[in-house]
């Protein structure tokens, strides 16, 4: 199989191109910024006719979509981006999997809720947005299914790794050096390592399960915390001397507003594909392990 991964410098796109090196299926790498690494084609998922012209060459049987805008205070103002890439770029990856058969697997967000609810979210549960970040997500979710294409959409939550700017570096640098760092405690879901997402996503394309079964579905790790106990359990596990203390939301205020509980709830997928999802805290300490 021919597969097309968009966005492949961020966090989930990295971790795909790890695991493609040992596919026997073609992969495809295509990028926005920065200097492409070997092999990797220019692509902006918002120009419809390059990836067109993409998928029509390269004869692309699956598109995973790794690519988003995902500044989530930044979106705020600067809704017109979020939703080009979102939901417009979207609409051109479902449009091109729909004109050439292929299957399109696309990310989307635990910030489609609104975190009203005190049990995890299903797939049956009405998305509510609190902003503009989770609203572009959300819309991008519906232009996919309205296109009548074949897709898989998995949402999942609070995703981390070694690549780019996450939650993980962020603390790791600022409880690096000894002092007080306050981390909200009342917003609680499940960090979700993407390495797990990508050998997922990599199973269900090489073992060929990609075939059918098409829908929405959760994936994250498993357990839950709030950033407060995320920040924590990195500190412990680094060893590093910053003191973790708890805030409320309330006193950090940022841009955009979070849902203060999204936790997924992930009974569909694991029965669908029998997949085993590792808890946050195990995934979190085989990559720290992993970084020394
Ligand atoms: N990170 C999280 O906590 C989280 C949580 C829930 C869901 N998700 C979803 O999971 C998916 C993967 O997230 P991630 O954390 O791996 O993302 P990421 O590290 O932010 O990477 C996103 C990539 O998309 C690229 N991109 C942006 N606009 C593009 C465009 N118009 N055309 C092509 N590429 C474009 C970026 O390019 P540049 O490198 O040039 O910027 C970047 O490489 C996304 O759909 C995201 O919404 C993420």
């Amino acid at each position: 199989m021919n597969v097309l991964v968009t966005g492949a410098n961020g966090q989930l796109g990295m971790h795909l191109r790890g695991l493609a090196a040992r596919s026997e299926d073609r992969y495809v790498f295509t990028c926005l910024h920065g200097t492409p690494e070997a092999e990797t084609i220019y692509l902006d998922i918002c120009n419809g006719e390059a990836l067109d012209l993409i998928c029509r060459s390269e004869e692309i049987d699956v598109i995973v979509n790794c690519s988003a805008y995902n500044d989530v205070n930044r979106a705020e103002d600067d809704s017109s981006m979020a939703n080009m890439v979102n939901r417009t770029g979207v609409g051109n990856l479902a449009a091109a999997a729909k004109k050439y058969n292929a299957v399109l697997i696309h990310i989307s967000t635990d910030y489609v809720f609104d975190g009203r609810k005190n049990t995890p979210y299903c797939e049956q549960d009405a998305p509510a947005p609190l902003g503009v970040y989770g609203e572009s997500k959300l819309s991008g979710e519906k232009t996919i299914i309205a296109s009548g294409c074949k897709y898989f959409i998995f949402r999942t939550s609070w995703m981390y790794s070694g690549y780019r700017k996450n939650f993980y570096g962020t603390m790791v640098s600022l409880l690096g050096t000894p002092g007080e760092v306050k981390v909200v405690c009342d917003q609680v879901g499940t960090p979700t390592y993407a390495g797990d997402l990508a050998e997922f996503i990599f199973r269900l394309i090489s073992s060929r399960r990609v075939n059918s079964d098409f829908g929405l579905y959760h994936y994250s790790d498993e357990g839950v915390a709030s950033w407060y106990d995320f920040a924590c359990a990195i500190a412990r596990l680094k060893g590093l001397p910053g003191k973790v203390v708890p805030c409320r939301s309330l006193e950090y205020r940022q841009k955009a507003a979070r849902p203060h509980y999204s936790v997924l709830d992930k009974s569909l997928v694991k029965k669908t594909f029998g997949v085993c999802i590792p808890h946050w805290e195990e995934s979190l300490e085989k990559f720290v392990k992993s970084q020394k």
